[in-house]
Order: structure tokens, then C-alpha cells, then sequence
């Protein structure tokens, strides 16, 4: 893989971070799984989804209570297309990293799918895969077979609609895994922040977190973004590209 002179310099630079740091951890977007052909969100592309698609429509509870069955269906769309896909070289560079945590905003599994453990990943806006009910007070949930979907229907416990697991704009990250995410950004050495705008809070606010408690911090995105201002080194490139060259050779880990 051939590097322009510049990022192989910062690469350089940001492998001697690494290896001078105990505890590393990955914050990740869309970005992660865009080689693997799920569209982003924000990107200048024809298929970022909210270029063509109203996301308080389609990502809001507001949205869901005036057309459940266009959200189902959207979601159940979205479902086939992470069905046909696979993990793309960044997704197993991060899982040649069993030791380091990876925090996610996406509700794709393809880090998992990569051999990432479950426990390892802290999937801040929920997951495409299950299926939860609406009712604040029901916490039943089911997993979701992305070639198998199923249309609108009610919570065969209390009989509210059934809705996907994911965070809506508007709505609480599930505590306990924001919690953890926090926590983790307190006590780092080095953040690796992969494939995100950073513009979607809280979630974004993670960088400056990690930041303000000393952390270091790698941005790996073709655009600089949000992400490339709060960077100690900005490695202007595709995680797919990038992220195999800057974690050959390393065990990183998150607790030390
Ligand atoms: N490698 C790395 N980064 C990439 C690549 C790539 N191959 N392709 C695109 N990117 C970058 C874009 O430059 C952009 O900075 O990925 C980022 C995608 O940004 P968004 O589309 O805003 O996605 P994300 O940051 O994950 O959005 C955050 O917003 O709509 C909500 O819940 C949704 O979790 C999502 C949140």
C-alpha cells in the first residue's frame, strides 16, 4: 500500500503514540463500515442516507407514532442491505485488537461479524439485529433475522408496536453501555476515532472527554470533519487503508 509522504510521516507519528500507550480504546462511525458498502449518513456521496431520506421521519419517535409501518419497513430495508455485506480490512485490523474496547455508533454488527467479542463492544445507539418494544416500561426485545424481517407488529407481552432497538434522534443512549463509554474515556492514553462526523451528541462529546482527562487522540477519515480539529494526529485516509498499516504489530489493550 503506498503512502503519500505526509500520512506516512504521521502515521509514523501515530504508531509512536501507540506505543507508548497502556490503555487505547476505538470510537467508531459510519465511516467503518462504508468500505463494506453501508451508506453514512452525512457524507457528500449520493447515498449518505440523510441526503435522501428525512431522518426526524424515519429516526424519531415523533416519526415512528405518525407512520410505524414506513420506519419498519425503512429499517427492514436497511436490514437487507447489512445482510448482504461483510466486514470490510478495518473492521478485522480493530478485531486483531481482542484486548481494546470498541465504542461504537454503529448499529451494525460487522465488528462482531469481524471476531470483535460482544462484550467488547459498546453499541451506543443499539443494534439493527433486534427488535425492541415501544412501551418505556416493557423490556421486552427479540433478535431480528436481517434476511427475515419482520413487518409492524404488537409486543407479545403488553401489545405496544414493536420497533428496531436503535437509538432515535431525541431519545437516551442504553445507560449502562453510555456509562461505560464515559468511564472509559476518563482513563485512556490514546482514543483512535475512526469513520465518525462527530456531530451527533452525546456520543460525539466522547473526543473532548477523552481529551480533557489527557487521552491522546488518532482521527483516521478521508474528511477532517468535527473529529480532525480535536486531533493530535489526523490521518487523512480510509479506515480501511489506514487502520491495518496503523495497528500491524501492536496488542493494544483498554484496561491496562
Ligand atoms: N473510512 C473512514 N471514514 C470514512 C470512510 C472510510 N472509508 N468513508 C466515509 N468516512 C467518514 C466521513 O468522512 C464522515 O466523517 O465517515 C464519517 C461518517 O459521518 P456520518 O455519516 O455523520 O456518520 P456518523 O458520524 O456515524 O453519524 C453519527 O448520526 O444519524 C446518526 O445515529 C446516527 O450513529 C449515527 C450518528
Amino acid at each position: 500500500m503506498s503512502f503519500d509522504p505526509s500520512l506516512a510521516a504521521r502515521l509514523q507519528r501515530a504508531r509512536g503514540i501507540l506505543a507508548r500507550s497502556d490503555r487505547v480504546a476505538a470510537f467508531s462511525g459510519a465511516g467503518l463500515s462504508a468500505e463494506s458498502g453501508l451508506p453514512t449518513f452525512r457524507d457528500n456521496e449520493t447515498d449518505a442516507l440523510w441526503s435522501r431520506y428525512d431522518p426526524i421521519e424515519l429516526a424519531s419517535v415523533e416519526g415512528f407514532l405518525a407512520n410505524p409501518e414506513r420506519v419498519i419497513e425503512w429499517y427492514n430495508w436497511r436490514r437487507s442491505r447489512y445482510a448482504a455485506v461483510k466486514p470490510n480490512a478495518a473492521h478485522r485490523a480493530l478485531a486483531g485488537q481482542p484486548r481494546m474496547i470498541q465504542i461504537t455508533q454503529n448499529v451494525d454488527h460487522l465488528l462482531e461479524q469481524a471476531g470483535v467479542a460482544a462484550d467488547q463492544v459498546d453499541h451506543l445507539h443499539g443494534s439493527i439485529l433486534h427488535d425492541r418494544c415501544h412501551a418505556g416500561d416493557c423490556d421486552y426485545r427479540e433478535i431480528i433475522d436481517p434476511d427475515n424481517p419482520l413487518a409492524l407488529r404488537a409486543c407479545p407481552r403488553c401489545g405496544e408496536p414493536m420497533r428496531p432497538a436503535v437509538v432515535w434522534f431525541g431519545e437516551n443512549l442504553p445507560q449502562t453501555t453510555w456509562l461505560r463509554a464515559q468511564q472509559l474515556c476518563m482513563s485512556l492514553d490514546c482514543l483512535l476515532v475512526v469513520g465518525t462526523s462527530a456531530t451527533v451528541y452525546p456520543a460525539a462529546g466522547l473526543i473532548e472527554l477523552a481529551r480533557q482527562h489527557d487521552s491522546r487522540v488518532i482521527v483516521i477519515d478521508p474528511n477532517p470533519g468535527a473529529a480532525g480539529n480535536q486531533a493530535d494526529v489526523y490521518l487523512a485516509g480510509a479506515a480501511g487503508e489506514v487502520l491495518p498499516a496503523l495497528l500491524d504489530g501492536f496488542d493494544l489493550a483498554t484496561a491496562s
